[in-house]
């Protein structure tokens, strides 16, 4: 049964001594972290443009989000929308990368 469950989308500018592996590396440690938190989500990177999309339990999501927001591989973190849902959009893969246009079509969801 879905309980308090939020989507929770930002974005942010990576720093530029940020690689594609260094992401590569975050992404898969995020996705085991998250499927442990009974979270999940989508990242993007286009240059070095950043959008995330969080789904999971209000306050896993939150405090997550506070981790996220003190990273220093990235700055200008900007919520752009958090809003409550009813399921969870995407699979348990707890986070994968995507093109940033399919963030369109999910941010439109
Ligand atoms: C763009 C970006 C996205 C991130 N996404 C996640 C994520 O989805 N899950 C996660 O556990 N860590 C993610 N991280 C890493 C966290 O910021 C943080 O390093 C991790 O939660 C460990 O936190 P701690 O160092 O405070 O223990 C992300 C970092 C960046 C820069």
């Amino acid at each position: 049964m879905a309980q308090n469950l939020i989507r929770l989308t930002y974005v942010s500018t990576l720093r530029p001594e940020i690689s594609n592996a260094d992401i590569d590396r975050l992404v898969s440690r995020a996705a085991t972290f998250n499927k442990g938190q009974g979270i999940t989500g989508v990242l993007a990177i286009d240059n070095q443009r950043v959008c995330q999309i969080l789904e999971g339990t209000k306050e896993d999501v939150e405090q997550l989000f506070l981790s996220i927001r003190n990273d220093q591989r990235h700055h200008t973190v900007t919520e752009i929308e958090t809003r409550a849902i009813e399921t969870s959009s995407f699979e348990d893969w707890g986070m994968v990368r995507r093109d940033m246009v399919d963030m369109v079509i999910y941010a439109l969801d």
